[in-house]
């Protein structure tokens, strides 16, 4: 009698498969973190630089952003404490090393168990795939600082950082 189950199962190995296919794929290019979705997230964490994909840090790099939003690198960008809460759990659900989030670990790479860096410009990782870039690139005046992503990634709003 378990006849008429078979095509169920069957569809949903068709879709698992190609739904790790597709992740796999994206996980080699190395360069693909999925971009804020979050409105409230989108609006606060984006009003005075670009709002930074939540898989490029830690669930406890967010944590302790979010408990200090008040000096946030020489900043005051604090909100009530209803947003904060919202947005915090809204970083920490699709940070880097929650479950299932594999596009991230390139980035992650080398970080320490537990830490929690603050700048995504700070990480091992980060800084390596940026090293040969000269003096004189990041001293240009659309450049700024190095946190200015979208002024050399045309996509990252998007979510694409490839070499472009
Ligand atoms: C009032 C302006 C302001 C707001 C609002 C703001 N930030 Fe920032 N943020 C800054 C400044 C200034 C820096 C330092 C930028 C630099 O070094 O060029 C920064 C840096 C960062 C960095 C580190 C960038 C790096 O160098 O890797 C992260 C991550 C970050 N912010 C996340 C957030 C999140 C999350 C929110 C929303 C809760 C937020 N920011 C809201 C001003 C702001
Ligand atoms: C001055 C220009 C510049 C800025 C600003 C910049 N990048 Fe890049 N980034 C590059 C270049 C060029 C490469 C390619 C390096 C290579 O392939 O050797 C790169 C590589 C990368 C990669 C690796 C891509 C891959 O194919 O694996 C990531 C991820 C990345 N950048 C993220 C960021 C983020 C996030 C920011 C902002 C916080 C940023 N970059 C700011 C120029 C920049």
């Amino acid at each position: 009698m378990n006849h008429p189950i078979r095509p169920l199962v069957s569809a949903v190995l068709i879709l698992g498969v190609s739904a790790f296919t597709l992740a796999g794929a994206i996980a080699d290019g190395g360069h693909y973190y999925p971009p804020v979705t979050d409105k409230t997230t989108a609006e606060e964490c984006g009003s005075c630089h670009m709002a930074f994909p939540p898989s490029m840090l830690p669930a406890a790099s967010w944590k302790k952003m979010m408990g200090e939003l008040d000096r946030h690198f020489g900043d005051d960008a604090s909100v009530d404490a209803a947003t904060a809460d919202l947005i915090t759990r809204y970083l920490t659900s699709n940070a880097g090393d929650s479950s299932g989030l594999r596009f991230s670990g390139k980035l992650l790479r080398d970080i320490a168990p537990g830490a929690a860096p603050q700048r995504i410009t700070e990480l091992p990782r980060w800084k390596r795939e940026h090293r040969e870039i000269s003096k004189a690139e990041w001293n240009d005046p659309k450049v700024k600082t190095k946190a200015n992503c979208a002024a050399c990634h045309d996509g990252a709003a998007q979510g694409y950082f490839d070499d472009d």
